[in-house]
């Protein structure tokens, strides 16, 4: 198993990634915390695609002390977006509506420029706010929702960066993200780029102010170094919670990913699309035959199809698990299985891209 910032591979064992990452795994204590104050547990919760944290109890602690945090995170921008991209704003949203709290969304159009052989400044830039408008579309508020380009904001985060740069040596970012000396000193740098968000807010208001990041896990070094060098300039460690991918179609290895076509299923692919791929790609537990389906049933816990009904597209856990018994018993067949998250998709979709359309992005923009 791989799993550094750039690069997710193979098996992925989220139990070893706690013990090696340092963070901690989300208990059911921290779970009732949560619904104290959101009334409910968004179904990412409940199903543990969040899974672990860091300083979570911190955080709620000012939170109940009146002291409000604010939410960060971001997106490395590509060539059209995925399902397994919408997963942390999906929720963020979610933190946002129960806590009432700002959000910032870094947009590193800077930092997949250094990383990817191929693409342009341009190319990035533009890739940056067309992506903007599938984040938005999640449904955030204006006013309390801030967006931006790197690129675009860089003489603020610049002039912040700085700060972080002068504490981060070169053997912390060589151990933290694997850098060789084959990598380019842009990507060391980069770094410094993703702490700003974590306390610019904080230099604005001129007090500390705590900050909460939710990402995916393979995130977790750029904020393991933003904790370590925050609190040497005089500011809050940042909180953070952490999700699990979103297994590719294809099976359970690895992430979905934007340059796989056949794994991932992107916001743009329409009704027919995601009908064919998930009936020739979802990998499946199913028996080769039916008759052996009836006989012996289907392994829910290796099916795409089920994993990800399970993880996003059914809230219901009476409907989920009696869609798991039947599947189990031989009763349901893979393919009535994959219809029934054909039919989800195809509607959050549809829903999705209503609203694209309707974002007004000049009302999030930061820009210096
Ligand atoms: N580096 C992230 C990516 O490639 C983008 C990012 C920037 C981010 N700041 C973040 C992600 C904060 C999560 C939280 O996707």
């Amino acid at each position: 198993m791989k799993v550094t910032p750039w690069e997710v591979s193979g098996q992925i064992d989220y139990d070893k990634l706690i013990k090696e990452f340092g963070v901690e795994k989300i208990d059911d204590k921290l779970l009732s915390r949560i619904k104290k104050h959101t009334g409910d547990l968004h179904v990412f919760l409940r199903r543990k695609l969040f899974f672990a944290h860091r300083d979570m109890n911190w955080l709620l602690d000012e939170y109940e002390r009146g002291n409000k945090f604010y939410l960060y995170t971001g997106r490395g921008p590509s060539e059209g977006m995925h399902l397994g991209h919408l997963i942390p704003f999906m929720f963020t949203k979610w933190l946002q509506d129960k806590f009432d709290v700002p959000l910032y969304i870094q947009l590193t159009d800077d930092e997949k420029f250094l990383v990817k052989d191929k693409l342009t400044l341009k190319d990035t830039h533009r890739m940056a706010y067309e992506n903007a408008l599938d984040v938005v579309a999640v449904g955030f508020k204006p006013g309390k929702t801030f967006i931006f380009s790197d690129l675009d904001y860089s003489k603020t985060l610049y002039n912040n960066a700085l700060l972080v740069a002068k504490k981060l040596n070169l053997s912390t970012a060589k151990a933290v993200f694997g850098i060789t000396n084959e990598d380019n000193v842009g990507k060391i740098f980069f770094a410094s780029m993703q702490s700003v968000p974590a306390f610019l807010p904080s230099i604005e208001a001129g007090r500390n102010i705590p900050c909460l990041i939710p990402h995916g896990i393979d995130q977790d070094p750029y904020f393991r170094v933003t904790r370590d060098i925050l609190p040497k300039l005089g500011f809050y460690k940042p909180a953070s919670i952490q999700s699990q991918f979103l297994p590719p179609l294809t099976g359970v290895e690895g992430k979905m990913s934007a340059s796989q076509h056949e794994s991932a299923i992107y916001l743009t692919d329409d009704e027919k699309i995601v009908a064919n791929k998930i009936r020739k790609y979802a990998f499946s537990g199913g028996q080769p035959t039916i008759q052996e389906h009836r006989e012996k049933g289907g392994n829910p816990d290796i099916d795409v199809s089920f994993i990800w009904l399970k993880m996003i597209f059914e809230e219901s856990d009476e409907k989920l698990k009696k869609i798991h018994d039947d599947y189990k018993s031989g009763k349901m067949l893979t393919s009535e299985l994959k219809e029934i998250l054909i039919e989800k998709i195809n509607k959050f979709l549809i829903e999705h891209r209503k609203n694209r359309e309707k974002v007004k992005l000049d009302k999030f923009l930061l820009k210096d």
